[in-house]
């Protein structure tokens, strides 16, 4: 991971540098500093290429002076309206075009302490990259930016702040190396081990395996791992930051490591994508190492269901009835409605073991999402209105967005089977994403509960606001935001 240090020295005299400028008519103070010292390369450039300072642009200047190996510029936007969000944007965006040093300073003016951490933030995200399969030395070459600096008046203010937003980034790093993990790695039972390592930040975690699932009378979860030659697992993670006996705050995930969509099977196209079904779930582990790696005074736990949904002779078959943890029945019409069956059994686990005082799920759940919010919202369903709010006051600091859609009964009256309490698909394709989040809605009773279904934006196929394509890591920062909003003591 990217290494950050903070310096109030605006001075370095060789190398790479990235200089954040607002948008305006005049230069700041530190874009002159550097101009002067390359003879006006950089005030030639920003012209030559009409950049203005807008938010989300850049100039790159190669060489423009005998001691810079380049100076990028990168616009913040109009300087009244950047906040944590745009700080990060643009840190990201720095980092991604001086990825090739392997030193670089990036100078922020006179930034507040809070914006120039966020844009700390924002460049250790954006620096990311998951390069453990690739064994050519050129590949690595693209990627070379370990140490970074951050120039600027404030930043006293940045580096009391940077140890909290450290965490937060280590967080949003696993679990995008979790979801880059390709499925024949990262297993269910591959996925529980590492796990079982942040106990080494202090959270607890239990792995419950087939034999302690079936005592639970896990139907649901169990059928779908039926098929598959990897056995399930059942993580639970525990951080214990708050006051004793407060009832805790619940995370539950999705952990399909592979959805193939089992007898009812998926086409072959973009069939790989199904390794990161599994993004709840590693949300969820993400988000609970930024807890603990910062300690949080929260009461917070973690439940991740894990299974690989495959295709063989002991898969299970469309028609089947299981039974689920809550006693409830399901007619397992569509074999790939999976995730719902896996999350009915963790989300009523959850709410049982530890009544928290709220729960929120995280899935890649369904198609249907992509059709309706694109790749820019995630979808949003809560039968608490509170929560509902909270979460996205929590997505809009973030740039992690939401979007609420609706629940309802006439929703849920299409889940009725002829056979069992309920079938796990609505029958038409109509508001595919509501029946889905209808079907959980059924396994948490009266708790407040949020689902998030995060089909459209745990994956982006091309880099976007100063992040990398692949892994984004949505839902840490956000959940993280939301817990330090309004769960924490003190
Ligand atoms: N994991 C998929 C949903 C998904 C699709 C996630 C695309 C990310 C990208 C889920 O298990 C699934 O297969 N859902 C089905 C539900 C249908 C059978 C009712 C879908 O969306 O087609
Ligand atoms: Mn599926
Ligand atoms: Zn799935």
């Amino acid at each position: 991971m990217l290494q950050i240090s903070f310096s109030t020295q605006i001075e370095p005299t060789a190398g790479a540098l990235a200089i954040l400028v607002p948008e305006g008519d005049a230069y700041p103070t530190v874009f002159q500093t550097f101009d002067a010292a390359t003879q006006g390369a950089l005030s030639r450039a920003a012209k030559a290429e009409g950049f203005k300072g807008k938010d989300g642009t850049s100039c790159v200047v190669l060489a423009p002076s005998a001691s810079f190996e380049r100076i990028v510029l990168v616009g913040l936007g109009k300087a009244g309206d950047v906040d944590a969000w745009g700080a990060e944007k643009a840190g990201g965006l720095a980092a991604s075009l001086l990825a090739r040093a392997p030193e670089a300073a990036v100078a922020v003016g006179d930034l507040s302490g809070a914006l120039a951490a966020h844009v700390a933030l924002g460049a250790v995200l954006g620096a990311y990259h998951f390069g453990l399969y690739q064994t050519k030395k050129e590949d690595d070459k693209k990627h070379q930016l370990a140490e970074l600096s951050v120039l600027g008046a404030h930043v006293g203010a940045a580096e009391d702040l940077w140890p909290s937003l450290q965490a937060v980034a280590r967080g949003v790093v696993l679990t995008r190396d979790l979801v880059s993990e390709p499925a024949n790695v990262l297993n269910p039972v591959e996925f529980a081990e590492r796990a079982t390592t942040l106990r080494a930040h202090g959270l607890e975690v239990e792995v419950l395996d087939v034999a302690a699932m079936t005592e639970l009378g896990f139907g649901a979860l169990l059928g779908v791992a039926q098929g598959s030659a990897n056995e399930p697992r059942t993580v639970v993670m525990r951080w214990n930051g708050g006051k004793e006996g407060d009832a805790p705050v619940a995370f539950i995930g999705k952990g399909v490591t592979f959805d193939s969509g089992g007898i009812s099977i998926k086409p072959a196209a973009g069939m790989e994508d199904m390794k990161w079904d599994m993004a709840g779930a590693a949300t969820v582990t993400g988000l609970m190492a930024s807890l603990a790696l910062r300690k949080a005074p929260v009461n917070a736990v973690g439940v991740v269901g894990l299974v690989e949904n495959m295709v063989s002779g002991t898969a299970q078959r469309p028609g089947d009835v299981v039974r689920s943890a809550s006693g409830q029945t399901i007619e397992v019409l569509n074999t790939d409605a999976e995730g719902r069956l896996v999350l009915a059994d963790v989300l009523w686990y959850a709410r049982d073991r530890f009544a928290p005082r709220l729960m929120v799920d995280l899935a890649t759940l369904t198609g249907a999402i992509i059709v309706g919010l694109g790749h820019e919202y995630a979808g949003l369903f809560s039968n608490d209105d509170d929560l509902a709010v909270g979460l996205a006051d929590a997505g809009a600091f973030t740039g992690e967005k939401l979007w609420r859609m609706p629940l309802g009964k006439e929703y849920d009256a299409l889940l009725k089977s002829d056979i069992a309490d309920m079938q796990n698909i609505s029958g038409g394709r109509a508001g595919g994403s509501i029946t889905a989040a209808q079907f959980l809605k059924r396994f948490v009773g009266e708790t407040p509960w949020a689902h998030l279904d995060i089909a459209g934006v745990a994956w982006a196929s091309k880099a976007k606001n100063g992040q990398p394509k692949g892994a984004t890591g949505f839902g840490v920062r956000l959940l993280d935001r939301f817990v330090r909003n309004g769960f924490e003591q003190g």
